[in-house]
């Protein structure tokens, strides 16, 4: 049995701009599910501050972290484009420190960015894209809801290897 955490969940905010690019150049170079890679976030501290403050204004995008002690650990995301068609649709991220799997905090994650989503009264629909080996991710993405939408043959590149992608959608 693994000890107990606390962990802080809450929307992200301005300070939270040096501990979370340091949260992100970490766990992007912990496995080869990440879109990013050893190319980092390319975004000084103050650029993410002001972007994380745009976060926090905006209605149809979220920012949500974990937190133990004063270290940012996890953090997902809704992000959907401010474009009146499609503005409805917000894109999904979620990420764990490896040091930190199994501990539930995905699950928390993932339970308030949605519920985010529900009460937004904008984001109606919620969708994702998990490589097809990322048993773990597609677990928790089918335990709250998400459905199979169809799968990208190639859809990314890892180590000079391709790998198809699951395209996944829940209805909120
Ligand atoms: C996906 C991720 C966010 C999960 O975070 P976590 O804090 O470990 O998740 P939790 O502890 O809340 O839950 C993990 C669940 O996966 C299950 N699980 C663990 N290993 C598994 C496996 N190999 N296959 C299927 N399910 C698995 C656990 O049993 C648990 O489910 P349960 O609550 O029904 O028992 C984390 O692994 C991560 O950051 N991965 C790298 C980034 C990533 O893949 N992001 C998603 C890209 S779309």
């Amino acid at each position: 049995m693994r000890e107990e955490i606390e962990i802080t969940i809450r929307e992200a905010i301005p300070s939270d701009a040096e501990s979370l690019l340091n949260c992100l150049e970490k766990t992007a170079l912990q496995t080869g599910f990440m879109t990013m890679g050893e190319e980092g976030s390319g975004l000084t501290i103050e650029e993410e501050s002001h972007h994380i403050a745009e976060i926090y204004e905006s209605n149809i995008n979220c920012l949500i972290v974990a937190i133990l002690g004063d270290e940012i650990i996890g953090m997902a995301t809704v992000h959907a484009i401010d474009k009146p068609k499609i503005r409805h649709i917000g894109e999904l991220g979620i990420v764990v420190d490896k040091e930190y799997w199994g501990f539930k905090i995905g699950t928390e994650l993932l339970r308030e960015v949605l519920k985010w989503s529900d009460e937004s009264e904008v984001i109606k629909r919620v969708e994702l894209k998990v490589q097809q080996r990322n048993e773990r991710a597609i677990h928790l993405y089918k335990k709250y809801g998400f459905e199979l939408e169809g799968v990208m043959q190639r859809g990314v590149k890892d180590n000079g290897e391709f790998l198809p992608v699951c395209m996944m959608g829940k209805l909120v």
